[in-house]
């Protein structure tokens, strides 16, 4: 109450020219000494540009990290004070400044703090409890920084393996994207937003960002509005249910319409139908690209009033002041209210207000912040990666690994920060992670550190796309009992990552070919933002580990599960394909499936999503639904029982599907409903049960809607099957 009335009094006294800088936000690069993307290295304020930007200007927000590279906290401390006090030292209204950050695997863009397994990474734990203490720990570290708001979860689901983010999503399902992203608000934000240990969340990219047709970051997608509506929304509306602040919109097209200029989608559905409250921010530039990318503006200007006519609250611009420029002259003009100014304006200084900035504008001044760079919180990093490393194959239980074997370590993945880090480390593509995180253990190193060094050799074998040496490879590898290949991807973030194959770069599978010929047994670790295909070396492999980008904080409990000190319970977040031509999720419909007349097999995955071994067995029995006639106000109760029939103790992920038989459109083969993970002592059995509300089984039909059809569905439970009847 007190809030809005703080934010009224202040929208009161406001001018246009004060409301338009609010909703401009810059990058740091802007105000610091040199040009924007080239400034001066060490960076340096240049007074004339500040006093520019927050007195001429008013501008409200700025983001990012200066010359790209990662600062100390103390360096932080130093950029936030120094904003800060312009903004209240020297404007009339004293706003203080909103720093924004990508914060995307830990404070990535802090020296020293917590980095953790990437977001996909994060999805194949399937722990709920895991994803809120990341965010927990990401929101103190950054905080820690003195910045409040991260640009982070991402809520897109990827439904195209072959895009380059598809390792900062959860994966290819609404489901589990919507509880992971949840409990990362509620890390995030906690129950008070302006606590000193707790930052605004951002979920992004709203809406229908993952699905590029090529595969390559912001090309066109096609999406009918029932597929974005069933298949792109429910992740983010679970994440706003627990109160995310703010979103940032998707850079991309769909159906021909950039969403930073689609009405619809930033206003009917954002706001009237889901009720978002929140700031909506653009992408970096998007506003800009409006004109020269996408074309749909035939000026600048243009371009401003469509993207606010649209619904957009904050211009990321980011790297001048023009959008404030055009926006004041349409203002004026009359082409934008003042009133529109008003309601975005209104969400801006309500997120000040709620974050505290106007009590405690440097918000690290505010902790003591001893437990950053702790063990405590890089310990979360490895507990993360030990229930995020996913055992894809393990015939004859090749693996653990005796310690004592002897062991050729292979592959230049077993070597490269970056390949443990991807993107968004200490810079923007984490190309400089090897240099940075220099000291810190790569995947040899975590090798050597659990096994006896003395009997691990290496030999580089293959970098990404270039054969180093095969021939000292397969001469070590004579001497060994067992070979440990190490294959993946370099870091890369956004368009930089674009490929045009999926295939595992064919240097890499070279090597792969001459360990195999070896006769040797191996284990593939590969080290990967997406899934590389490697369908012409799987078969002949004994065992394979999917490291993700585990983290260099993440990186040993790659080599705890190799050699059994932890037991695997990682489960794929996507569906692995085997062939670059069938990418498929696993939530197809029955037509994508259907063999015909002798036809090659349609869905054959290399792996299916939610598959992942461990070194212990599980059973599942006694699958029962409480009633077999349910009607849309019911629960669907599910009851069965599992049982570890192994002799270690073992985490589990049980994931409940059901399919909908017959519906006015296509149904899925199955979508996952529910999911818990559980640890169970070696011969113990337990009982589960499950309440499902039935109207979360129902999907967008023709006319848009969401429905429920009667007629019979199943549920499925690892092998076992049920089924019930929906009357209406
Ligand atoms: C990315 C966003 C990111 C923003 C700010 C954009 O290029 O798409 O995910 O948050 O930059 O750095």
């Amino acid at each position: 109450m007190t809030k809005n009335k703080n934010v009224e009094e202040l929208l009161q006294k406001m001018t246009i020219e004060e409301k338009v800088g609010q909703m401009t936000q810059v990058a740091l690069d802007v105000v610091l000494k040199g040009d924007p993307y080239e400034p001066t290295k060490p960076y340096a304020f240049d007074p004339e540009k500040l006093d520019n930007a927050i007195c001429k200007y008013h501008v409200g927000s700025i983001l990012n990290v200066p010359t790209s590279e990662a600062l100390t906290r103390q360096q932080w401390h130093y950029v936030i004070s120094t904003l800060q006090d312009k903004a209240i030292k020297s404007t009339r209204l004293k706003v203080p400044i909103l720093f924004g950050i990508d914060s995307i695997h830990g404070a990535s863009y802090t020296k020293e703090a917590a980095l953790f397994p990437h977001q996909i990474g994060l999805a194949a734990t399937w722990n709920r409890a895991l994803a809120e203490e990341v965010a927990a720990v990401t929101a103190y570290e950054t905080k820690a920084s003195g910045i409040p708001w991260v640009f982070s979860p991402v809520q897109d689901v990827c439904r195209n393996p072959v895009w380059a983010r598809i390792y900062e999503t959860f994966g290819e399902d609404s489901f589990l994207s919507g509880e992971m992203g949840k409990a990362m608000v509620k890390g995030f934000e906690g129950d008070d937003v302006s606590h000193p240990e707790k930052v605004a969340s951002c979920l992004k990219h709203f809406l229908g960002y993952g699905m590029p047709i090529s595969g390559k970051d912001r090309t066109p997608a096609w999406i009918p509005e029932n597929y974005l509506r069933e298949y792109f929304l429910p992740s983010f509306e679970a994440a706003m249910e627990v109160g995310a602040k703010t979103i940032m919109i998707n850079s991309g097209a769909i159906n021909g319409t950039p969403v930073h200029a689609n009405k619809h989608i930033l206003t009917t559905i954002l706001r009237d139908e889901m009720g978002f409250e929140g700031v909506a921010v653009t992408d970096w530039g998007d506003i800009k690209y409006l004109h020269n990318r996408y074309r749909v503006a035939a000026t600048q200007k243009d371009a401003v009033r469509m993207a606010i006519e649209a619904g957009v609250d904050m211009s990321m611009v980011p790297d001048d002041l023009s959008f404030a420029d055009h926006l004041l002259e349409l203002v004026k003009e009359g082409s934008i209210s003042e009133e529109r100014l008003d309601i975005s304006v209104r969400r801006i200084l309500k997120l000040k207000f709620d974050l505290g900035l106007f009590e405690n504008p440097v918000p690290s001044e505010s902790g003591d912040y001893k437990m950053f760079n702790s063990f405590e919180h890089k310990m979360w990093s490895s507990v993360t990666a030990m229930e995020s490393v996913t055992l894809l194959k393990n015939e004859n239980n090749t693996l653990p690994l005796a310690k004592g074997k002897k062991i050729l370590v292979t592959g230049w993945a077993a070597e490269s920060i970056r390949s443990l880090n991807g993107g968004w480390s200490n810079d923007w593509q984490g190309a400089t992670s090897d240099e940075f995180a220099k000291g810190k253990p790569n995947l040899l190193d975590a090798i050597k550190e659990v096994a006896d060094e003395e009997h691990i050799d290496f030999a580089i074998g293959s970098k990404y796309d270039e054969i180093v040496d095969l021939e000292e490879a397969i001469e070590k590898a004579k001497n060994v009992d067992h070979i440990v290949l190490c294959l993946g991807e370099d870091s890369y973030t956004e368009f930089m990552g674009n490929i045009s194959d999926l295939n595992l770069p064919q240097e890499q599978i070279a090597l792969a070919k001459a360990m195999i010929q070896t006769g040797k047994p191996i284990t593939l670790i590969l080290l990967e933002g997406r899934p590389r295909i490697i369908s012409t070396i799987a078969d002949d492999i004994e065992s394979i580990l999917l490291g993700y980008y585990p983290s260099h904080d993440g990186v040993g409990a790659i080599a705890e599960i190799l050699f059994g000190e932890i037991n695997p319970s990682g489960k794929l977040p996507y569906t692995y394909p085997r062939h670059a031509n069938a990418l498929m999720t696993y939530d197809h419909k029955h037509t994508e499936a259907v063999e015909l007349q002798g036809s090659e097999i349609p869905f054959n995955p290399q792996f299916e999503f939610g598959h992942g071994l461990s070194y212990t067995t599980f059973e599942y029995g006694n699958l029962m639904l409480e009633k077999n006639i349910l009607t849309p106000e019911d629960d669907l109760r599910i009851s069965f029982s599992i049982k570890n029939t192994g002799n270690l103790s073992g985490k589990e992920v049980v994931q409940i599907y059901v399919a909908d038989d017959y519906a006015s459109i296509e149904p899925s083969v199955k979508r996952l409903r529910a999911f818990d993970k559980i640890e169970l002592e070696a011969g113990e059995e337990r009982n589960l049960n499950f309440s499902i509300p039935i109207k979360q089984l129902a999907f967008v039909n023709a006319q848009n809607e969401w429905t429920l059809e009667a007629g019979t569905f199943r549920v499925f439970v690892d092998g076992m099957e049920a089924s019930f009847e929906l009357k209406m």
